[in-house]
């Protein structure tokens, strides 16, 4: 399979050079800026390296990439650091700007000598045939003020730095702006002529190759042992048991879920009904409801609430295995995606930020079968949206797969201060009223309000309001209502409602669960709120 490597320096933007290489088909491996290169890394499938972005500078804290990458005859892209560092590295000098060049500027492509590679790449550039100017988005403190030997600018930004490079016969590519980002006109068409016209890439990346080489890679990992896999209900793990069911027989295949009682309405049920449809059959529900809430009364500080969850999953998960009595050489499955293990600390991309810990990367048990060798994570080669296009190709309900995320804690973090089975069942009841109003609404676009959030949920607040209801005085729960837009959850937007679907939405709660008296929504954004409450 065709692979574009991504040397990774650090820039937030990193993980879109690898998206917008996959949506053009191709598939990316992010590693380590700084990674030896070495012959397994540089098999015969890559056809072509991109250096990213960084927030360092070469003369600063900023990591050099092995230095086979200039002998290994592989056409390479720099974008903004990439190509500040190829210069560096190649005996061209680079220097601080007086003013940072940021957001939206002006580049001019001008006419330059060319050889047949420079033409393909190019021709990315290019409005039928005529060299054009576009607008592209910057962000970089450094310019060239010295172009490396044998490269020549082949672009300028409007402020007369160079913007676009190419080499008069390597096949080396640099860019000063970031053709990944949205905000950059035709990014994907520059993008594409690198990945297609210099790397000669074909676009094979898609769902059918990737569960052929997964049956593959599965069976020779699982052989014939029992694997185990824990499902939370969200998009990845039911897709992580969907990539299973259909690639291991179904015997050796055991889900195990645990309704912890801090569920959505009708969770278990609905994991259940599609785990069966997708040809479970050792399906293991443990209904642990007690145990949790017995474990959490009383405990009001988010923190502390988290911490008895977390370790109350981990408690039950090995005591339930133990009871399976599962041979000691089970394989141990989990739905990690490519980005959880990056932004954990534990992908190849080390250099990326630790955003946030996932349980499903941390516990006890799966360390223990990590260093046995006995983990298998059937999704950790794909994005979000590729999963949920793997889940589509498998057959998996649309009501999972374009399920907005669900926190491991559950409604423990939406329900603030103590948490009792009555507020559980209140909020259940408000939440699943939301979420069908905002499946049955359209939006804007003309897709469902659901489809149009990234995330919604309600939330119970631990304080009470007067109101009255019919002639009488109501001394109800205040809830709020959380919409929010975002791409991958690490920053948000309030989801702007038309303010009369907000109204009829809150007049359905309050008339349909008596408790709640009162209905705000939450209008901050992320950050300086998180998506949670607690
Ligand atoms: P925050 O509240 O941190 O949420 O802005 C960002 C995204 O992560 C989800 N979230 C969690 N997911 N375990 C999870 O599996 C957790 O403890 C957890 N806390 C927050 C949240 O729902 C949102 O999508």
């Amino acid at each position: 399979m065709n692979t574009i490597l991504i040397l990774d320096f650090g820039s937030q933007t990193t993980q879109l050079i690898g998206r917008r290489i996959r949506d053009l088909g191709v598939y990316t491996e992010i590693i380590p800026g700084d990674a030896e290169l070495t012959k397994e890394i540089l098999n015969s499938n890559v056809k072509g390296i991109v250096l990213s972005g960084s927030p360092e500078s070469v003369y600063g804290d900023g990591v050099a990439p092995d230095k086979k990458i200039y002998d290994c005859g592989l056409p390479l892209l720099g974008i903004c650091y990439g190509l500040q560092r190829m210069t560096y590295d190649l005996g061209g000098k680079v220097e601080p700007l007086p003013k940072m060049e940021y957001g939206r500027i002006e580049v001019k492509i001008k006419k330059v000598k060319e050889n047949e590679l420079s033409k393909k790449f190019l021709k990315g550039f290019r409005t039928n045939g005529v060299c054009d100017s576009f607008t592209a988005w910057m962000s970089h403190g450094d310019t060239l003020t010295k172009l490396a030997p044998g490269f020549i600018e082949a672009g300028i930004s409007g402020t007369n730095y160079p913007a676009v490079l190419i080499h008069e016969e390597k096949p080396w590519f640099g860019l000063q702006f970031h053709p990944e980002v949205t905000h950059c006109e035709g990014g994907d068409d520059i993008i594409g002529a690198f990945v297609f016209g210099v790397c000669g890439c074909d676009a094979s990346w898609n769902m059918e190759l990737y569960i052929e080489e997964l049956n593959q890679s599965l069976k020779a990992r699982a052989g014939d042992n029992p694997v185990l896999l824990l499902i939370s209900g969200g998009v990845d793990s039911t897709v992580a048991g969907a990539a299973l069911l259909k690639t291991l027989k179904a015997d050796q295949v055991h889900l195990m879920y645990m309704d912890t009682g801090l569920m959505r309405k009708n969770e278990t049920e609905i994991v259940r009904a599609s785990l069966q449809k997708l040809g479970a059959k050792n399906l293991h529900i443990i209904m642990c409801e007690q145990e949790f809430l017995s474990a959490l009364k009383g405990k009001e500080e988010p923190e502390e609430k988290r911490r008895i969850i977390g370790d109350l999953f981990i408690t039950i998960q090995e005591r339930e295995v133990a009871r399976l009595g599962l041979p000691d050489n089970y394989i141990l499955a989990q739905g990690t995606l490519y980005t959880d293990l990056i932004e954990s600390g534990k992908g190849i991309g080390k250099k990326a930020h630790v955003i946030k810990s996932h349980h499903n990367v941390a516990s006890p048990l799966v360390d223990a079968k990590r260093k046995a060798g006995k983990i298998i994570e059937p999704l950790d080669k794909l994005y979000k949206d590729e999963v949920r296009k793997l889940g589509r190709y498998l057959g998996v309900d649309e009501s999972i797969v374009g399920r907005h995320p669900f926190p491991g804690p559950g409604l423990a973090v939406r329900i603030l201060g103590e948490i009792t089975k009555d507020k559980c069942d209140i909020l259940r009841e408000a939440d699943a009223i939301f979420i069908e109003e905002l499946k049955s609404r359209k939006g804007s676009t003309g897709k469902s309000l659901y489809d149009e959030i990234w995330q919604a949920f309600a939330i119970l607040l631990p304080i009470r309001s007067v109101g009255v209801a019919g002639d009488v005085r109501k001394y109800g729960w205040v809830l709020a209502l959380r919409a929010i837009t975002s791409s991958d959850g690490m920053t948000a937007d309030v989801y702007p409602f038309e303010t009369r679907d907000l109204l009829e939405i809150s007049t359905r709660i309050t008339n349909s669960v008596k408790e709640i008296g009162r209905v705000t929504y939450d209008i901050s954004s992320k950050p300086p709120a998180t998506i949670e409450w607690e």
